[in-house]
């Protein structure tokens, strides 16, 4: 009797982690859907097409940047963060966005860009017009030059978009920017900066958002001194090895910081790292039990299609995760790679990211393209879907140079040269462009192919075997199939070469297998169990099912 009286009261169970397999979409505000006519996706356009997204099936979405921002870098390049730039809307309509999204059973992650921000932020511009001395200027990274005059850049260190991470100011003296000169890079070791994000996290925390995505997770802190690098030739985000300004191990201080923060907030509030470390031991670093909740797998979207690669490269990454109890992420598609119904196909020498698009044969890149994403779905963990894949958009690789707005394509030879290939607007409806993605006559900021009428969401809706219902089924599956839902469940299963089969079990229910083929042959498999879904045609009969090339089957399995 006692010991009940003084038990503790009954508490409510925490929520299940909603984000641990969750499907995550990705809207690159400027491509999505544009609701005053001005060629310009924005949040009124997004708000619209939110029941478009429910039904699709997927748990959340995550904005590319919406800040003010004179869009040096498509947004990249913040020079207000508790603002909405008047091109995207307003605050307001941030606002209502979130909330018609919490009322459809979507959560919503905002962009949050702290490695950097736009060189028309307050501080920059007050550092410019104060001058050398200026207690602003230690907000970022002002140094003196080298040489005689200064005339050199204070060290080595390339920008990621191509150049010297190095602009001289009037007055004589150099700022850091590891991207665009329009993006100066703040000084994390400036109280001011650090207590400076604790209140923008808090301001889109308080108006409702469930979480972050952290731009260039991997790049706030600097070593000290900022030494040279030696001369590396062409530097690439991705793998890149150990150097001063990527992966430092005092950005997880902040991570540490933010964490507690987010804590505070009830509903599993979470932030996703873009960091490209050199490994995914490096990786799994930002998502420890204190740190950020996951951090996007940029190991595997590099992986080249086939099946020796991809199992080793799974199968690492769920170690990885594993180590720190966090969930793996599976990402094919983002506003920064050429699209994997495209880049899937390329023989891309030394960078399976596929920074620079050929031309591939549409069908059979979008055959591949297809397996892959059921690939991906049928994966224990998070899933990134980048908008447009679940229409299987190719990249477009004919867009005239006057259209190009990625600042890397102007800087030459630098890294990420051609993204605008992947951020080509949406194609809801109709025959002729902007094909609904605004008003008729509107336009869009960047040119549609004309071969997009019969890509869009109305010619996809309801159409059997299209691409759209393909990833509405493999979600829906996704969502009911408990086996499916264990974050860590996944055996292979011995399989021909070129096949990659494995399973997800979970105690008391139908098993789940899925079964791929990356070899170029067709392959007979038998029958497994029952067909859940299919990527694409299936050949031979019900009893001996021969799986063709570049085709993925989910079965659910007797136990
Ligand atoms: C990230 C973004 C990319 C941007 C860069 C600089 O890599 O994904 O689009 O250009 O950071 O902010
Ligand atoms: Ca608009």
């Amino acid at each position: 009797m006692t010991d009940q009286l003084i038990a503790p009261p009954t508490v409510e169970a925490p929520p299940a982690s909603w984000w641990r397999n969750a499907v995550i979409y990705q809207i690159y505000p400027r491509s999505f859907a544009d609701s005053n006519g001005d060629g310009i996706g924005d949040l009124p356009g997004i708000s619209r097409r939110l029941p478009y997204l429910r039904d699709l099936g997927v748990d959340a979405v995550w904005l590319s940047p919406f800040y003010a921002s004179p869009q040096a870098d498509a947004g990249y390049d913040v020079s207000d963060y508790r603002t909405v730039d008047p091109i995207f809307g307003t605050v307001a309509d941030a606002e209502e966005l979130i909330t018609g999204a919490h009322a459809l059973g979507l959560r919503v992650i905002v962009d949050l860009v702290p490695n950097h921000s736009s060189d028309q932020h307050d501080w920059f511009k007050r550092a410019i017009a104060e001058g050398p001395g200026s207690p602003f200027r230690d907000r970022y990274h002002f140094r003196p030059g080298q040489g005689a005059d200064g005339e050199l850049p204070p060290n080595d260190w390339p920008s990621i978009f191509g150049g010297p991470a190095w602009t001289r100011v009037e007055d004589g003296e150099w700022y850091l920017h590891l991207f665009a000169p329009e993006q100066p890079d703040f000084n994390w070791e400036h109280p001011a900066v650090r207590d400076e994000f604790k209140t923008i996290l808090r301001f889109w925390l308080d108006l409702g958002v469930d979480g972050f995505r952290v731009d260039v997770a991997h790049g706030m802190v600097k070593e000290a001194g900022l030494p040279d690098i030696g001369d590396t030739g062409e530097w690439h985000l991705l793998g890149a090895g150990e150097s001063p300004f990527f992966d430092r191990d005092g950005v997880h201080e902040i991570y540490r910081d933010w964490r507690r923060i987010l804590d505070e907030y009830p509903g599993e509030r979470i932030a996703v790292a873009e960091a490209w470390a050199p490994t995914l031991a490096r990786v799994a670093n930002y998502v420890r039990g204190d740190e950020l909740h996951q951090a996007f797998n940029f190991s595997y979207l590099g992986t080249a299609w086939n099946a020796h690669e991809q199992r080793a490269i799974i199968d690492e990454s769920l170690a990885a995760m594993r180590e720190v109890g966090a969930p793996t992420t599976w990402t094919l598609s983002n506003h920064d790679v050429v699209r994997h119904t495209t880049r899937l196909m390329q023989k891309v020498e030394g960078d399976a990211a596929g920074r620079k698009a050929t031309a591939v044969d549409d069908e059979a890149g979008l055959r591949r393209g297809r397996a892959a994403s059921a690939l991906m779905l049928a994966l224990p963990g998070s899933a990134y879907v980048y908008q447009g894949e679940e229409l299987g958009l190719p990249e477009v690789i004919d867009l005239p140079p006057e259209a190009r707005q990625d600042p890397a394509f102007h800087r030459a030879t630098g890294q990420d040269g051609y993204r605008d290939g992947c951020r080509v607007p949406i194609p809801w409806s109709g025959a002729e462009a902007p094909y609904g993605f605004g008003p008729d006559g509107g336009g869009s900021w960047l040119p549609q192919p004309e071969s997009w009428a019969r890509l869009s969401v109305a010619a996809q809706a309801g159409v059997p075997g299209s691409t759209l219902e393909l990833y509405r089924a493999a979600l829906a599956i996704r969502r009911d199939n408990p086996a499916l839902a264990p974050t860590d469940n996944l055996t292979w299963v011995s399989a021909p070469a070129g096949i990659l089969a494995f399973d997800r079990s979970a105690p008391g229910v139908p098993g789940f297998r899925c079964t791929v083929n990356m070899g170029a042959e067709p392959v007979e498999i038998g029958r497994p169990g029952e067909i859940l879904l299919a990527s694409g045609p299936l050949e031979g009969d019900p009893d001996n099912i021969i799986l063709p090339p570049d085709t993925t089957v989910w079965w659910s399995v007797a136990r």
